[in-house]
């Protein structure tokens, strides 16, 4: 556990309440998280024993995808819903497969970006922001220092926007944000899908829905049509929109089946 001081006082974290971040981390057997989001993960185990393979899938398809952008040519990334540092983090893999890129972690989460600040301090390339992707003017404004907006880049929304409800308008968001890209760069998104949950409530107690809406931030699952208006504009990458584990995936299929309608991803390009 990362030492409760460095969270420093305005930032002590929350024992109450559960929290995505950590939520998350406990589902990836990581060690950054407490007795109540461990309970939470608990559950959202009981209720779909696969959950925890769904989460590493998640990460495999960030992999994968970080992979094929750097193969073209991508050097640069933004990656806005970091969440806490895990098995293979995207400064990882994009400096294990395009040695030299740089990237900037964003979380509207002060005890993730205080994880974070605290792994990468040492990590040349690699920066933090404390931002909220509802607040897009504000996240280029921080990354303008780290990275060269005239150059192609990658912006990464994996795992985020299903705690963004349409309020607070994570559509405007993501569109400004890659309005402020060049062309030739990449969107990179993956989404909650509600195709196969569509009856479920969060008040109803059999629903993973109804475990986030006790965290600190409650999920709202998209259909595939909405998750779609995230790519609007964009020239969408083979495969197309897909479940995360299918997305370029060489390998024999392990949970296409199981996460079909349950979790999606899709790369797309500026033109
Ligand atoms: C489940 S984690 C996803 C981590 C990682 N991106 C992945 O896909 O594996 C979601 C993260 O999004 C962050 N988050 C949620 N809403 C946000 C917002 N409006 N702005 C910035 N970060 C947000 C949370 O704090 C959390 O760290």
């Amino acid at each position: 556990m990362f030492p409760i001081e460095s969270y420093g006082e305005t930032m002590s974290p929350n024992f109450d309440v559960p929290n995505i971040a950590r939520i998350y981390d406990a589902m990836l057997g990581g060690k950054d998280n407490f007795a109540v989001d461990r309970e939470a993960a608990e559950r959202l185990t009981e209720l779909e024993p696969l959950s925890p393979l769904y989460a590493r899938e998640h990460r495999r398809y960030i992999g994968r995808a970080i992979g094929v952008l750097a193969e073209r040519g991508i050097r640069q990334f933004l990656d806005v819903g970091t969440g806490l540092p895990t098995m293979d983090n995207v400064h990882q893999i994009a400096h294990r497969r395009a040695p030299g890129s740089r990237v900037v972690y964003v979380d509207n989460d002060p005890n993730v970006c205080a994880h974070a600040r605290a792994l990468l301090a040492e990590d040349a390339g690699v920066a933090v922001l404390e931002e909220d992707l509802r607040f897009p003017e504000r996240i280029l404004d921080g990354a303008r220092a780290s990275l060269d907006m005239d150059e192609p880049m990658c912006l990464l929304v994996t795992g985020i926007l299903h705690f963004v409800p349409d309020d607070d308008d994570p559509f405007g968001a993501v569109g400004r944000l890659v309005e402020a890209m060049a062309p030739g760069s990449f969107l990179v998104i993956s989404h909650i899908t509600d195709e196969r949950v569509r009856d479920t409530r969060p008040s109803d107690n059999r629903s993973g829905l109804a475990v986030y809406a006790k965290s600190n931030a409650p999920m709202h699952p998209r259909n595939r049509v909405d998750v779609e208006r995230f790519l609007r504009g964009l020239e969408i990458v083979e495969p197309g929109v897909t479940c995360i584990s299918e997305w370029a995936n060489p390998d024999p299929p392990l949970l296409h089946e199981e996460l079909r309608g349950v979790w999606l991803a899709a790369v797309a390009r500026k033109t």
